[in-house]
């Protein structure tokens, strides 16, 4: 396949997506993946689902320093563009936006997308300011490129959440799919950061999987009680994570917290940290596959 048009300059994007669009065919002309790069086999599957979905396919590398608070790993996020550029040839992408922080945020920038309850629980809470960036950013990057089919993973499910409520909002002209998670092939969910894993602390790691595992079998055997539920997939971690942010069942459309018992359907999502590095992964219960191997 021939190596994707890299593209630099926001303007250059639109004019693109433009052409793509103004020459016809069945909508939707252009599919879109935001990503920050460190592509992964999770990236490029929602490549792929893109190309199956759109004629023009457009892939944003870009690591968004609005969403990383003080302390995160803003300074040491992989970044790898050779390595990216390399695997999306070999998946076939049409265009890459790889834009310097100056093209996003231009000097005094200070317009900020703040989205309400969907972006206060879970990492909301944990990380104060996380959703502002993040809805920021990719308000930005649907803004340039257009109408589109924009592609978001379940890994992050809360984000995936806010971005559909911010695209509804704000009458972005976009739909918005997600898709499932991708997962390695003992069952952790495929994240840039699981590059920062010892050996040792990749073994430990599997606890978050372990535990959603069971917590998705019980449930699947009958299983309602939400604070048996939020037990059976917190245990494994909390024996060998560094910390807990959360395991937590919730509304798998709200967020909003569940007591007692669950209906037919309900996110459970985990947030720990594996020594210096934070890992999440969910399993929405009676929707998804138990995610063990
Ligand atoms: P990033 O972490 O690079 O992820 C880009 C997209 O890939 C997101 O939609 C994410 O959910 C998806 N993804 C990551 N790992 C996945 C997996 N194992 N299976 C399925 N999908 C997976 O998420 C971001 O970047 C940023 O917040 C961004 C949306 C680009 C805004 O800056």
């Amino acid at each position: 396949m021939p190596p994707p048009r890299i593209v630099r300059i926001a303007a250059e994007l639109r004019a693109c997506c433009d052409q793509v669009r103004a020459a016809g065919g069945a909508a939707p002309a252009v599919g879109f993946v935001p990503t920050m790069g460190a592509l992964h086999a999770g990236h490029l599957a929602l490549v792929q689902a893109a190309r199956k979905r759109a004629r023009f396919v457009v892939v944003s590398i870009f690591v968004n320093p609005t969403q990383f608070g003080p302390g995160e790993d803003l300074s040491r996020y992989p970044r790898d563009l050779d390595g990216d550029l390399a695997k999306l040839a070999s998946v076939g992408v049409d265009l890459v936006f790889a834009p310097d922080g100056g093209e996003l945020y231009r000097p005094g920038d200070e317009t900020r997308v703040r989205v309400g309850s969907l972006a206060e629980p879970l990492c909301g809470a944990r990380r104060p300011g996380h959703f502002e960036g993040v809805a920021t950013v990719v308000t930005k990057l649907l803004d340039v490129v257009g109408p589109c089919v924009a592609l978001f993973g379940k890994k992050d499910y809360q984000q995936l959440l806010v971005v559909r409520r911010v695209a509804r909002d704000l009458f972005l002209p976009v739909q918005i799919e997600g898709h499932p998670i991708v997962r390695e092939a003992d069952g952790l969910a495929m994240s840039s950061r699981n590059a920062y894993l010892s050996p040792e602390e990749r073994i430990r790691a599997l606890s978050i999987v372990r535990g959603l595992d069971a917590a998705a079998r019980l449930f699947a055997a009958g299983e309602r009680r939400v604070h048996e539920l939020e037990r059976v997939a917190r245990t494994p971690v909390d024996a060998v994570a560094t910390s807990v942010d959360y395991a937590e069942v919730r509304d798998a459309d709200t967020l909003a917290p569940c007591s007692g018992t669950v209906g037919d359907r309900a996110l459970l999502a985990v947030a720990c940290w594996i020594g210096g590095t934070r890992l999440i992964d969910n399993v929405v219960l009676g929707e998804d596959p138990a995610p063990g191997p």
